[in-house]
């Protein structure tokens, strides 16, 4: 393999790249955003690589989501906040079922950038280059807005770092305390059937904090209950963005990414001859993978000897996104090809990406598809032995009406209510949480399965 540097991509063919009409503009932004600080530090991305690794090995599970596109209209410090109350919910859900660590890696602070189908749109015989992101074009329909602009990744740098240093209070200044389990509900979603079910397991958690309480162990002598490792990721598609943020780690001499604490490469940029992945291979943040449905069982141990070719555990997340139809055709046979090779990876579930459908003139997601992916994903990893590592969605705090169902059932009609989007269709606070009870069902029947194994091995 040729030797790897932070530009190294440029020589490779590239894939999903905005038509910049001015490439000096793009290259002295690319200089500036190359003198800033980096958002994260190495040892924050090790740590969380460390994370994964427990997971890799079946002893935590992670919960990943957020946005589909982060935009910059919607950068309150409410909308911010109500994300990660509802995430601290889901994760108090995973934890309390699973009776283990889950690992919170958020899509937020940098999940900016969009793959697309189409270089082009076409409105009303108007033809437009597509909306990539607001790190790359705005959303509105005019020439001025579609053409891609350098200075909107300043924009995205700057975003990036006041939402992470208001996660990073929220995370650690008491805010995520185990305290405050009843306080994360959110006003409308506490009229919902979930919020009975979640504040009866807050009620329990509180139980037990005031026995130990009453023994001497309390939030303020305890980081673990006062405070909460919170990552972020997204994925690394604006490579010149992400080459900018590229540092040396001062204490091993090796290279991170610091634009987030993990990366990903999406399902269209893959390719292991072209630029996404060289850029990938080189730097040390743990990586997710998505695999879709044209994901072959040799194709993705090339990529895997490619991405993680020490084996280490908790480098490399696969991220599988098949659709509710098609999971159980494509999932079993790379989860053997990965044991056949021994290869250490987290197996994680993303039940959004591939059950996109158009109703109402909208691109929605059928909750109860999107539970059925994740309902397979998980019996497909028990026929096989393996973890069911982790879960991949897109999500909101708010109450948004962008994909059907649920137990508050929304319907095709009410779509055009709420629909905020600025790009794929996101669960909202209640289906986020209702997707939460559903995975503890599964986490604890996968639990009770676990002990069973080992009596059978030893
Ligand atoms: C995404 O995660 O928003 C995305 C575009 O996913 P995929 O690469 O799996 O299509
Ligand atoms: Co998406």
């Amino acid at each position: 393999m040729t030797k790897w540097s932070p530009n190294s991509w440029r020589g490779k063919p590239i894939s999903q790249v905005p038509a910049y009409p001015d490439q000096d503009a793009v290259a002295a932004t690319e200089k500036q955003l190359a003198s800033y600080p980096p958002l994260v530090f190495a040892g924050e991305a090790r740590k969380l690589k460390k994370q994964l690794a427990t997971v890799a090995e079946g002893q935590a599970f992670l919960l990943q989501g957020g946005d589909c596109a982060e935009s910059f209209a919607e950068h309150g410090a409410d909308n911010i906040r109500d994300f990660f109350r509802v995430f601290l919910q889901m994760a108090v859900v995973l934890t309390y079922a699973g009776a283990q660590p889950v690992v919170k890696v958020g899509r937020i602070a940098g999940q900016f950038a969009k793959p697309r189908s189409s270089d082009s749109e076409t409105k009303d015989g108007i033809t437009l280059p597509s909306y990539r992101g607001d790190i790359i074009n705005g959303i509105e329909f005019d020439e001025a807005s579609r053409t891609p602009d350098p200075a909107r990744q300043r924009m995205a740098y700057r975003q990036s770092a006041a939402t992470l240093n208001l996660l990073r209070a929220f995370a650690q200044g008491g805010y995520a305390s185990l305290d405050n389990v009843h306080q994360w509900m959110l006003g409308f979603v506490s009229d919902s059937p979930q919020a009975e079910r979640y504040q009866e397991l807050a009620s329990h958690i509180t139980e037990t904090i005031n026995f130990m309480k009453a023994i001497g162990i309390t939030s303020e002598g305890h980081a673990s209950l006062r405070e909460t490792d919170f990552y972020t990721s997204h994925e690394a598609l604006l490579l010149g963005y992400e080459e900018a943020l590229t540092r040396v780690d001062s204490t091993s001499g090796d290279w991170y990414a610091t634009s987030g604490h993990m990366i990903w490469i999406g399902d269209r940029t893959r390719q292991p001859e072209q630029a996404h992945v060289e850029y990938c291979r080189g730097i040390k943040n743990p990586l997710g993978l998505k695999c879709g449905p044209s994901m072959t069982p040799d194709g993705l141990i090339r990529l895997i000897d490619i991405l993680n070719p020490d084996n280490e555990a908790g480098r490399l997340t696969l991220i599988a996104r098949f659709g509710h139809e098609k999971v159980a055709e494509h999932l079993p046979q790379l989860v053997r090809a990965v044991q056949k090779e021994g290869r250490k990876v987290v197996w994680s579930c993303d039940p959004m990406h591939g059950n996109t459908i158009t109703a109402a003139g909208y691109k929605t997601r059928p909750f109860d598809r999107i539970l059925s992916e994740v309902e397979t994903f998980f019996d497909v990893h028990r026929a096989e032995g393996s973890h069911p590592g982790g879960i991949h969605i897109e999500m909101t705090g708010k109450n948004v009406t962008e994909c059907t169902g649920g137990a508050r059932a929304i319907r095709d009609d009410e779509l055009q209510d709420r629909y905020h989007t600025h790009c794929d269709p996101r669960l909202n606070a209640d289906q986020a949480l209702e997707l939460s009870f559903l995975l503890s069902g599964l986490l604890k029947k996968a639990h009770a399965n676990q002990p069973e194994k080992k009596a059978v091995n030893g």
